[in-house]
């Protein structure tokens, strides 16, 4: 039988095995997805296990998307522009590593009918996913894109990598059309951000990565009238439904009945 595992710490609320387990028996798919709680040491082993078909692919997340990239053999385009790796199997002999972040942000975006370009977006958060999100959103050809973190020189590496990006303190906003969370607050119930996100107005795009239920005040002031609010959910979704497809050359369906099933309590 096939395995699979997301490779991250912490781990225990991905619901990525979830997800991926519903897909393999809906496709008919003899394979199992799990998870594991890894921590840097364990990267080299994971890869020579793919190598030598003990393992069949892996999804990396959090803190590893970049810590991966050393045991692999190969990446592709998109993770090799990134600089991040979120989905890794064996191609052609060789372990190579992937970015379907990429695919993920963009399409949320094309879902929702948002034309990013000629845009001020503000990016909240230098973690593993920001530079999947700079590099699709340079793609759809928005205007300009700040940058803010807590700790300033992790957005100044982030310069570095990607040209036009103009990196702001923490805490203070430009005007802009749409904000990005892409931190990890708003996981925790009482985590504050201690920022005024109405400065800059009404009719702003606020997309917070996080899709488990969350109510900061970066939710309530997205979900202020005039603005839009859009979770992480449908990324989650449309870069799991890439990862599948690479793995078992099939596109697996998104719809209502894996989204509630996603919801429910049902393992
Ligand atoms: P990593 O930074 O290891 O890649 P991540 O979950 O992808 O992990 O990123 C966490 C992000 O949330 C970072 O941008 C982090 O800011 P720092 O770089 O300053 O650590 C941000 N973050 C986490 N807790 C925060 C807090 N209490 N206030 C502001 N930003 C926070």
């Amino acid at each position: 039988m096939k395995k699979y595992l997301v490779v991250g710490n912490p781990i225990e609320h991905s619901l990525s095995p979830k997800l991926q387990n519903y897909w393999l028996n809906s496709n008919n798919i003899e394979a199992i997805y799990g998870k594991l709680q890894a921590y840097d040491d364990d990267l080299r082993e994971l890869c020579s296990n793919i190598k030598n078909g003990q393992l069949d692919g892996i999804n990396i997340t959090v803190p590893f998307k970049k810590k991966i990239i050393p045991h692999l053999d190969v990446l592709s385009g998109n993770a090799l522009r990134t600089q991040s790796v979120n989905t890794v199997c064996l191609s052609n002999g060789n372990v190579t590593g992937y970015n379907t972040d990429i695919d993920g942000f963009e399409l949320s975006i094309k879902k929702l009918d948002y034309d990013v370009s000629n845009k001020r977006v503000v990016i909240l958060g230098a973690g593993g996913v920001v530079p999947s999100i700079i590099y699709a959103l340079n793609k759809m050809n928005v205007q300009q894109i700040y940058l803010s973190n807590r700790t300033k020189e992790k957005a100044q590496i982030l310069k570095n990598l990607f040209e036009g990006i103009e990196v702001i303190d923490w805490g203070v906003l430009p005007e802009f059309d749409m904000i990005i969370n892409a931190t990890s607050l708003g996981l925790r119930e009482n985590d504050k951000f201690g920022i005024d996100f109405s400065i800059s107005g009404n009719n702003k795009l606020f997309f917070d990565v996080i899709y488990n239920p969350f109510n900061t005040d970066f939710s309530e002031a997205g979900n202020k009238s005039q603005n839009i609010l859009e979770n992480g959910l449908n990324m989650f979704l449309f870069q799991a439904q890439k990862a599948f497809s690479i793995w078992h050359n099939v596109e697996p369906e998104i719809n209502q009945d894996v989204i509630k099933f996603l919801k429910s309590n049902n393992q």
